[in-house]
């Protein structure tokens, strides 16, 4: 049910993405899938903070630059820039995009392990234990032998590794996340994942180091200059920071600015100005957390669901509402690799693009992608049966022959309808309330389904009531009329539920069809005042010019590489 709970500030966020690799499918699946959910948060009138970025420290960055013979913070600027660009080219309305080697989060991540060394929850220790070096995770005994002491996510062995570290005592937190998951069901989806969950928490927690000392690529641990903080640590703050929610604590402990850190170039509007002005921002956004839904992928779950909630618990703060946990695209049936040559790249993604257009790349994401428990095979001709079926055959299908119609039996303006409406505003009425829902449950493919739904149900009536047939006999204007009202306006109500999907094409369906453009209002930073105005089945006024319109090409298959 739509409650009380939709009017709060909805906060989104993806993962950030490590500098050492290049975007490619991955990443801009769960990009464009937050990017749906903000933009029909907007819609609904909610104010939305949309947030992405880049995790720039670590092991893997250091090592990757030193191949490369750039330094780390040279790699970072590069790729960072090279992930915003991407942002843009797919018009992804994220609110900011943060950098993990920013001051203004290096500050704050300082600031928080310092008060959670004041509050114990961060101490130093040896520790011992399975460590997958490309994932720079450690194991538990149990977990390794079940991994048959390989990484699960590169096959290669673990080594067993000790260290003298800062661990954070996640092991006391136990008992309060195991109530927390109990009075909430719905904190991790889908839920089989949530099993998972806490199936692994039964077998006990260990503390956790927060500090290495074998390389110096990290956010220097506050007064003891040998340990850098675990990446991890570092980038899971990041959704915290961006928000300045440590910012006050920062202030607080004295953490001015950063000894040994490299600051960086980066952007970002009006972030690396003086503290005065950040200070102000923050306040302004302080009031997004919780987060309404982390969007993540599956093979970094325990991270945001256990450490990153314990974390939360330790500094006092509230926990996100939810965690979204995405499957992985594979592509022709196999695992992607670059090594295989089947890797969804950028390059392949602009192939994509270029060929159907990025509201039909949206759309495949969206309703063909891995948003539940199973793995979503990528195929060029499976995005071909798509595009066809749905954009061409159905929406663009119903919107060009409705058009047509109009034009030639009513003058290309929309006519009186004697009906008013018939049983047209009802049943897109429950479009909409299905539509809201699944679009709060982060039920994609339902929220696509309810006006392509609306639309079937179109095509159908049009082909029951023959309105071309009966335009024959001048008797028979004013039914035509009704009809063609009718459609019209139920085909203008699919579109603005179909906007945040088809951001582009439904702005021309929307002017077409005797509304406005939707774009500007859930673009970033913005949101719709009047969503019940909007998407109400009578906002067009009689007499309104309906233009003829071909949204969705139909064309061939891709062409391979
Ligand atoms: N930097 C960490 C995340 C820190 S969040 C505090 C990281 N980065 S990553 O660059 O490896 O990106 C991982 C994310 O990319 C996954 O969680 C997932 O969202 C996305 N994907 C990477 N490969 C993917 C597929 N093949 N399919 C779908 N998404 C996957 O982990």
């Amino acid at each position: 049910m739509i409650d009380a709970s939709m009017s709060r500030p909805v906060y989104i966020t993806t993962p950030i993405y490590y500098v050492n690799d290049r975007p490619h499918i991955g990443h801009a699946y769960t990009t464009m899938i937050s990017d749906v959910v903000a933009r029909g948060c907007r819609l609904q009138g909610r104010t939305v903070f949309f947030l992405t970025g880049t995790d720039e420290h670590g092991a893997k960055v250091e090592k990757s630059a030193t191949a490369r013979g750039v330094t780390p913070q040279a790699l970072a600027d590069v790729n960072a820039a090279e992930f915003q660009r991407v942002l843009r080219l797919f018009d992804i309305s994220n609110d900011d995009f943060i950098r993990t080697t920013q001051p203004r989060h290096t500050r704050q991540v300082q600031a928080m392990i310092k008060a959670l060394q004041a509050r114990g929850a961060i101490t130093l220790g040896t520790f011992s234990g399975w460590y997958d070096e490309g994932q720079e995770e450690y194991y538990t005994e149990t977990r390794a032998k079940e991994l048959d002491y390989k990484s699960p996510i590169s096959g290669k062995s673990l080594i067993r590794a000790s260290e003298e570290n800062y661990y954070f005592r996640l092991s006391e937190f136990q008992g309060r996340l195991e109530e927390f998951f109990n009075a909430n069901p719905d904190f991790i989806q889908p839920s089989g994942r949530f099993n998972e969950v806490r199936g692994r928490l039964r077998e006990g927690l260990q503390d956790v180091p927060v500090t290495r000392t074998n390389f110096s690529w990290g956010i220097p641990f506050p007064d003891d200059k040998r340990h850098v903080i675990y990446v991890w640590i570092d980038a899971l703050m990041n959704y915290a920071s961006a928000l300045g929610l440590a910012w006050p604590l920062a202030r607080d402990l004295g953490v001015p600015s950063i000894e040994g850190c490299a600051g960086s170039t980066a952007s970002g509007a009006g972030l690396e100005s003086d503290d005065a002005t950040l200070a102000q921002l923050y306040e302004s956004r302080a009031h997004f957390w919780p987060a309404h839904t982390h969007v993540i992928g599956k093979e970094i779950l325990w991270f945001h669901a256990v450490i990153w909630p314990a974390m939360l618990m330790a500094l006092e703060l509230p926990l996100p509402k939810r965690i979204h946990a995405h499957s992985f695209w594979i592509a022709d049936g196999q695992k992607m690799s670059k090594s295989m040559g089947n890797f969804v790249d950028l390059e392949t993604i602009d192939r994509f693009v270029a060929h159907y257009g990025l509201d039909a790349w949206r759309w495949y994401m969206a309703t063909q992608g891995p948003l539940q428990a199973a793995d979503a095979d990528f195929r060029a001709s499976h995005f071909h049966e798509t595009y066809t079926a749905d954009l061409v055959n159905l929406v663009g299908n119903c919107a060009s022959r409705v058009g047509a119609m109009i034009a030639k039996y009513c003058g290309g303006t929309l006519p009186d309808d004697a009906e008013r409406g018939g049983e047209w505003p009802i049943r897109c009425e429950k479009a909409i309330v299905q539509w809201r829902e699944a679009m709060d449950a982060f039920d994609l493919n339902a929220a696509a389904r309810a006006p392509l739904e609306l639309l079937r149900e179109i095509d159908a009536f049009i082909h029951h009531t023959e309105p071309f047939k009966l335009a024959k006999d001048p008797a028979n204007l004013a039914r035509v009329e009704s009809i063609l009202s009718q459609s019209a306006r139920t085909i203008r109500v699919a579109g603005v539920l179909l906007a945040p999907f088809l951001p582009t094409k439904m702005d021309e369906l929307a002017t077409a069809f005797g509304g406005s453009a939707l774009g500007p209002v859930h673009a970033a930073g913005s949101h719709c005042n009047e969503f019940d105005s909007v998407v109400s089945f009578h906002l067009p006024k009689v007499g309104v010019s309906i233009a003829k319109l071909a949204l969705f090409p139909r064309i061939d298959i891709v062409a391979s590489a």
